[in-house]
Order: C-alpha cells, then structure tokens, then sequence
C-alpha cells in the first residue's frame, strides 16, 4: 500500500501539491518548483532552507495547517540552532518531513530568487522644514552649592541658549542622561521635535540627524533615509511586504484576522520586523548610525497603517454593522490623525 499523500501549499507563491507522508519540505519544493534555496544540499548545515510552518484553518487552501504536521524536530535541526541560532517558528525545511496538510511559508531570506524591490524617491524641490531639529548647549556643571539634577540644568541651557521651554523628556532620553552630559565634557547637542518634546541627547556638539520616510503598501514597501538638514534623499530601499504570507490583497489579511485570533497582532509584527530591516538596509548603504535616525514618517493605506501602529483593530475596516460602518460606503477610519505611536514614529493614511 503506498504512503498517504498530504497536500502542501507554499506561500508567498501559492505553489500546492500532494506529497507522500515523510517527504521533506525541500523535497516538495523541489518537485512543486518552489524556489527554497539550499547550500548545503539537505545536510542541515547551511539554513538556506529555513521556513515556517503555518498554523489555523485557511479555507481558501482548504485545509488546515499546524506545526505538527511535520515531525518532531530533528537532531541537525537541534545542532544547527545550537550552533547558528533559529527562530523558535521556524525549521530546517531539509529535515523537517511532511506528515499531515500543511501551509509553509517560505520567508524572503530562504528565497534562491528573492525579489529585490527598488523605487527612487521622486526628487523635487521641497522646503525644508523639519519637526526635528539640533540645539547645541554648554551646560552648567554640578557643584556642591548647586541643586537640582542633569536634567534640570540641561533643561535650563536650551531655555537660556534657545528660548525653548516647557519642554517634555522621552523616558528613552533619561536612562543614558548622566553618561551622556559628562562624556560631552557638559556641552551637548538635544533634539527636540516640534519645539515640545526632547527625544534624544548627544554629547558634545552633533550636527546629523537622519530621518526615514516609509511608504508601506500591500505589496511593496518603499523606505527613503533623508538627511533632515538639506532634505537630501542619502539611500532608498525596497522590500516584499512580508504580510502577503496572511493574505494577497488587504480585504484577504482582514479576513485571516478575523478567523485568527490574535492574527493583528502578527501582522504587525511582520511590517515591523520589515520595516526594522529596512532601516538597517538604509543605514548600512548611507553608512550612517541608527541612533541618527531622529524621525520615521510611514505613509500607508487605512488597514497598513492600522497594523503598523499595532494600535486598532483592522478587522473593524470589514464589519458591516451600524457602529462600525466601514464595511461599507461611504467608508470611515476609527482615526484620521496619525494613530497614537511612538514619539520618533508618525504614521500617515494615504
Ligand atoms: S539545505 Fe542546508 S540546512 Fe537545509
């Protein structure tokens, strides 16, 4: 009698097919055309072949997927995250064999012919007037007649030097204040966005400050790092938006997370995972530190927005119910400022 025969679907491909129990999944790559990269031809040794099983019911496949249909994990696999690190979702897909329907996602870094997405910012004149801007300040330093701490007498320098006042501190400011005021030897250089908020302290005197405008669509996600002082587009970079695994088009995500619970919530940790990613890419090609990076502006549509901010509940853009009308027209957002995010963060419907 032969083996059962389990159906695979590969995503973000859609590839499927049935494969015999106990086939690797980079064997049904290989017999589907599934573009799985492998170095190491199947050995467990290079991870070019990692993916992640897919859990839940996808009625559009129909079928449904859990990490247990595939075998226990594998001793290469076992000595392969001991040695090089593996995700606690992912597997080695050379060892991993198929024992039940499955979903496997094959994430861009495990892809042989990965599609590097490229667009050039548009670059036209501009007036340049950025929410972030540098003061440099000579600050007072303690003494034992002085009172009042590192913050007060900072806040004191940029009221003197600068005429700004009534100024609010990011917490993420403070924990490196002290540090930061005496290896500047007491001089500094604050940035302060919108004249209102202190969001990061340089010692001694500093004249970068980067920022990255993001353009997040259902497919495709656009980043642009600018230096924030001639408005200068330094690097651009393109990715998949890794959220097609949940779903091809927005109306599709919606509804994987309305059948999953908990299912915004991997949405957003997908597009911030992606977008984290860019901002080390655009980094990388400008040579410039992350810690310049003053100011992150992401442009999207209603739903990528929601799920980048992590902070609504997408599934609210499909009911139909008459406190929740955006299932239908005329459709209408729970917000239309920038939802609440982060100081450095503005996000920005389209
Ligand atoms: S193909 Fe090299 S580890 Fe799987």
């Amino acid at each position: 009698m032969s083996a059962p025969a389990h159906t695979i679907v590969f995503t973000p491909s859609g590839r499927r097919g049935e494969v015999p129990d106990g086939a690797s999944v980079l064997d049904a790559a290989r017999a589907l055309g599934v573009d799985l990269d492998s170095v190491c031809g199947g050995r467990g040794i290079c991870g070019r072949c990692q993916v992640v099983p897919m859990e839940g019911s996808f009625p559009k496949h129909g079928l449904t997927s859990a990490a247990d249909h595939l075998i226990p994990f594998t001793e290469p696999e076992e000595r392969y995250r001991e040695r090089d690190g593996l995700d606690a979702d992912r597997r080695l897909g050379c060892h991993a064999k198929i024992c039940g329907d499955l979903v496997v996602d094959v994430p861009p870094e495990s892809q042989i012919h990965r599609q590097v997405v490229r667009k050039e910012a548009d670059a036209h004149a501009i007036e340049v007037d950025p929410i972030v801007r540098l003061h440099y300040v000579e600050v007072e330093e303690p003494t034992l007649a002085s009172t009042g701490g590192d913050l007060e007498r900072l806040l004191a320098a940029l009221e003197r030097d600068w005429d700004l006042t009534g100024l609010d501190v990011d917490p993420v400011v403070l924990p490196g204040l002290q540090q930061t005021l005496r290896a500047g030897a007491w001089t500094a250089t604050v940035a302060v966005r919108g004249d209102s908020l202190i969001t990061a302290v340089f010692p001694g005197f500093h004249d970068v400050a980067l920022g990255i405008a993001f353009d997040v669509g259902s497919t495709t996600v656009a980043g642009h790092l600018c230096d924030l002082h001639t408005g200068d587009v330094l690097a651009s970079a393109g990715s998949m938006n890794p959220q097609i695994r949940f779903g091809e088009d927005l109306m599709s995500r919606v509804s994987y997370v309305m059948m999953h619970p908990g299912g915004e919530v991997e949405l957003t940790a997908a597009v911030r995972e992606c977008l984290d990613q860019l901002v080390g890419d655009l980094c990388a090609q400008a040579d410039a530190s992350r810690d310049d990076v003053l100011e992150l502006v992401v442009v999207a549509t209603r739903s990528c927005t929601t799920w980048c901010s992590g902070s609504i509940r997408p599934s609210s853009v499909a009911r139909r119910s008459r406190r929740s009308p955006t299932g239908r027209s005329p459709s209408r957002p729970a917000i239309c400022r920038s939802p609440p995010t982060p100081a450095r963060v503005s996000t920005r419907c389209r």
